[in-house]
């Protein structure tokens, strides 16, 4: 459909459709978000990001509706409600991981899977994050904690979800050597109960993108980007999201 109606009106055409596809669904948001059962944390997120899709709506040098890639169909997710919003990441609701991740990581790695799996219950049903790229201005220490205390709220609605995960070259050990101001990604959920597990070398997934170290470091044969993947099973994180309530963060 989008093809044809590219095919048919231009890019103006195709960039006016997706605007208003957007806008459609945000108009409906309180219809659409009925059988949902959001936070009030998260529900200030959906404000805050359809202010933004707002801003760019209205901003004609804002190129990125005008092409089907990650920033529209991420924001086409948030708008239809198959993602939320949590500040530092969004966030898929109904998400599962690889249990080939049990192989890809030798003996110690198949353990610590099996002990994942027995603890939690299994791959399904968890929440999945995801970093995008017009929603970066909380991606920092405490933005991060704000984000995971969000997610927590939402683990408290949802009983059945087994926790939060995702798959990224952050969660890499190695940046504890290359890009240390970034550990905090592995190290706040790991050391409060999450599990890290080696998946697979990534060279194209992000870690080269914006940082002239990391692609020094590559370029020199001193650093592989690789992706990690982080489970944080439910009771650990709601664990932690109480002790850091309890210090009195919001
Ligand atoms: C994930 C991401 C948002 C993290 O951004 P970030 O917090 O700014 O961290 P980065 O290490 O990437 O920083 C890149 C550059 O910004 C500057 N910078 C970032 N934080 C800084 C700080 N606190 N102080 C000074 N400079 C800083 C540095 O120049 C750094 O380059 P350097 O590594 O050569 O020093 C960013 O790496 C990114 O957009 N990557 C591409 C997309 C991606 O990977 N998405 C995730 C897919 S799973």
């Amino acid at each position: 459909m989008w093809d044809a109606v590219e095919k048919k009106f231009g890019r103006d055409g195709i960039e006016a459709f997706h605007r208003l596809t957007l806008l459609t669904l945000i108009a409906q948001f309180d219809e659409r978000s009925k059988s949902k059962g959001y936070s009030p944390s998260i529900l200030s997120r959906f404000v805050h990001s359809f202010q933004r899709i707002f801003d760019a709506i209205q901003d004609p040098a804002f190129e990125h509706y005008k092409t089907v890639g990650d920033i529209f169909l991420k924001d086409l997710a948030l708008c239809r409600q198959r993602m939320f919003p949590a500040g530092a990441q969004i966030v898929v609701p109904q998400s599962s991981f690889h249990r080939a991740l049990f192989y890809r990581g030798g003996i110690g790695q198949m353990s610590k899977f099996a002990a994942l799996m027995s603890k939690t219950g299994g791959n399904k049903n968890w929440f999945q994050i995801h970093t995008h790229l017009l929603e970066l201005e909380d991606f920092n220490p405490n933005g991060w904690d704000e984000c995971y205390l969000r997610i927590a709220d939402m683990l408290a609605i949802y009983p059945s979800v087994r926790g939060m995960w995702g798959g990224s070259w952050f969660y890499d050990p190695a940046l504890e050597e290359v890009s240390p101001r970034l550990s905090y990604l592995r190290k706040v959920p790991a050391e409060n109960g999450a599990y890290v597990f080696y998946s697979n070398i990534d060279i194209d997934g992000g870690a080269l993108a914006t940082s002239e170290s990391r692609k020094k470091a590559y370029e020199s044969g001193n650093y592989l980007p690789k992706s990690y993947s982080l489970m944080w099973p439910r009771r650990a994180m709601l664990d932690w999201a109480k002790e850091k309530r309890s210090q009195g963060q919001t």
